[in-house]
């Protein structure tokens, strides 16, 4: 995918991962970008299109299809994450369901509005933001995991519908990142600004996933090994 004079979406691009892919995106040269956020009032990026997109709202998506049907890139990046264990009896299900509806149905309501809008812009990208965690669970993560691991699935799916239409279909993985979802966490994080880099990397080479870091590297990596990564204990 050429980013030099693309036109793209950025779901969540008011802060953290999805502001550095908006600005990864006017510095590779894409000539215009729309930065969808719940509140628009909130992105303050220069050079960039805010859009209220919630993902979750069908009006918004179904909006925001109309008001960006010139996008040739579409970056599902809106995320969010939650440490209510799964077996919670109070609220394990609702955090479950919430975090489905935003991580996993939320790209899935973006790919089904903007699928017809990248066909007719000759095919173009899709971008959905996963984690090394798609493939792995700790301790405190089980319903983020589970929802990425649906999204993970959804994409591998969702690159089979769309390969007909010539649209490349990119799943990024990558371990902590330095935001505001793991600022709590003490560990070794990457920047958001290397994670978008990579993944512009990626897209400009055509690449179908992108393993953004080490961790991510790591972890796929470790499925091999015995016992595989996902059975370690954390
Ligand atoms: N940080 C990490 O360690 C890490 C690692 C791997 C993958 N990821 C993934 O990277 C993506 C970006 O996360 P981040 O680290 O940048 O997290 P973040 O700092 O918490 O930002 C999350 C972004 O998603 C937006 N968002 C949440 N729900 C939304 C919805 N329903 N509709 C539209 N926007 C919504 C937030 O908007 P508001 O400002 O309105 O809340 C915010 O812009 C997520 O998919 C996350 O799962 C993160």
């Amino acid at each position: 995918m050429k980013i030099q004079g693309s036109i793209a979406l950025v779901t969540g691009a008011n802060r953290g991962l999805g502001l550095a892919f908006a600005k990864a995106l006017l510095d590779a040269g894409a000539s215009k970008v729309y930065a969808g956020a719940r509140d628009p009032s909130t992105v303050t990026l220069p050079g960039v299109i805010p859009i209220k997109l919630d993902v979750t709202n069908a009006q918004d998506v179904a909006a925001a299809a109309i008001t960006c049907a010139d996008v040739d890139i579409v970056i599902n990046n809106a995320g969010i994450t939650s440490p209510t264990p799964l077996l919670d009896k109070q609220d394990g299900a609702a955090a479950l369901r919430r975090l489905l509806e935003t991580n996993l149905h939320g790209i899935h309501a973006m790919s089904q509005a903007f699928a017809p809008v990248l066909k007719a812009n000759g095919g173009g990208a899709l971008v959905n933001m996963l984690s090394a965690l798609s493939w792995l669970s700790l301790g405190t993560t089980g319903a983020y995991s589970v929802s990425k691991a649906a999204a993970w699935a959804l994409t591998n799916s969702l690159r089979n519908e769309l390969r007909a239409q010539g649209t490349q279909v990119l799943a990024v993985h990558a371990g902590y990142i330095d935001t505001d979802m793991v600022s709590h966490l003490d560990a070794p994080k990457s920047s958001p600004a290397d994670i978008a880099g990579r993944t512009m990397q990626a897209l400009a080479a055509g690449e179908l996933e992108v393993l953004a870091d080490d961790t991510a590297r790591r972890v796929k990596g470790g499925f091999g090994a015995t016992p595989s990564a996902y059975l370690a204990t954390a």
